[in-house]
């Protein structure tokens, strides 16, 4: 069996979080640590800032030429439509022409806070790939749905709502996150061994893939991840990276988490 090495990913999401000025200085500690991209470490390093901030961040990251860093930008949700009379919402194609290129899909902030369904994320997820953005789609159980036993029905039918539309070939340019929704905001992470367990499930059902493609599928863990637990869940076979709320806002111990996501694959 060929396993192929994946190349970690650690998205921050900002979630509604941060002012003009807290971003300016989050965005100067980061650029002052990152590696550029000459003498780049194998990782992705993705930050997704509130929508108002995007254009913000963009050129901040273009004043201080971090383009030669590996950091990139992302969008936390997107519409499902692509123009029109949808106010308040925000288009894909806005999205890429703002210079993102990942947008996260399914988080459950919106899945459980407003309702969203999984065929509304999977119209989410289409929109974002159909506009050459990477989507992050967010999968996770309730307490109540794993207490119930239902954890890994709930997450393959969050992830065939995706898959039957489009197939899984799309996550050859999409990123799929765990993300138990006890674990997120509440500091209380899946231990490595029931993260370890979904995502090793979740990888297999992309079983109509040949096993090469299945194992180059990207798989983070989200759910209170910080520097002191991070790696002993990258320690996973399965898990490829991080979905990072609460800790992303503070540079050191972001950059920390990328460090030890570098570190599981050597
Ligand atoms: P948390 O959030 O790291 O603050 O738990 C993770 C997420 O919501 O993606």
């Amino acid at each position: 069996m060929t396993v192929l090495q994946r190349r970690p990913c650690i998205i921050g999401n900002w979630k509604m979080m941060g002012s003009q000025k807290s971003i300016r200085l989050l965005i100067k500690e980061l650029a002052d640590t990152l590696p550029s991209q000459d003498n780049s470490e194998n990782i992705d390093v993705v930050i997704c800032p509130p929508f108002p901030y995007i254009g913000l961040v963009e050129s901040l990251i273009e004043k201080i030429n971090l383009k030669k860093t590996i950091l990139g930008l992302g969008a936390q949700d997107v519409s499902s439509e692509a123009e029109g009379p949808f106010t308040g919402e925000v288009a894909s194609s806005m999205l890429a022409d703002l210079g993102c290129r990942y947008v996260i899909v399914g988080h459950s902030e919106r899945r459980q806070g407003l309702n969203e369904t999984d065929s509304l994320i999977a119209r989410k997820f289409k929109k974002g790939y159909d506009a050459g953005l990477i989507p992050i789609l967010c999968v996770g159980e309730t307490q109540a749905e794993r207490t119930r036993g239902e954890t890994l029905k709930v997450v393959q039918r969050q992830l065939e709502a995706v898959l039957i539309d489009m197939g899984p070939s799309v996550f050859e340019k999409a990123l799929l996150a765990y993300e138990p929704v006890w674990a997120i905001g509440t500091g209380q992470t899946a231990t490595p061994a029931q993260a370890g367990e979904v995502h090793a499930f979740l990888r297999s059902l992309f079983k109509t893939q040949s096993e090469d493609c299945r194992n180059q599928v990207r798989i983070l863990y989200g759910g209170s991840v910080k520097a002191s637990n991070a790696a002993s869940l990258f320690a996973e076979k399965d898990i490829d990276g991080a979905l990072v709320g609460g800790a992303s806002l503070n540079a050191e111990e972001f950059l920390t988490i990328c460090r030890l996501a570098v570190l599981s694959t050597l």
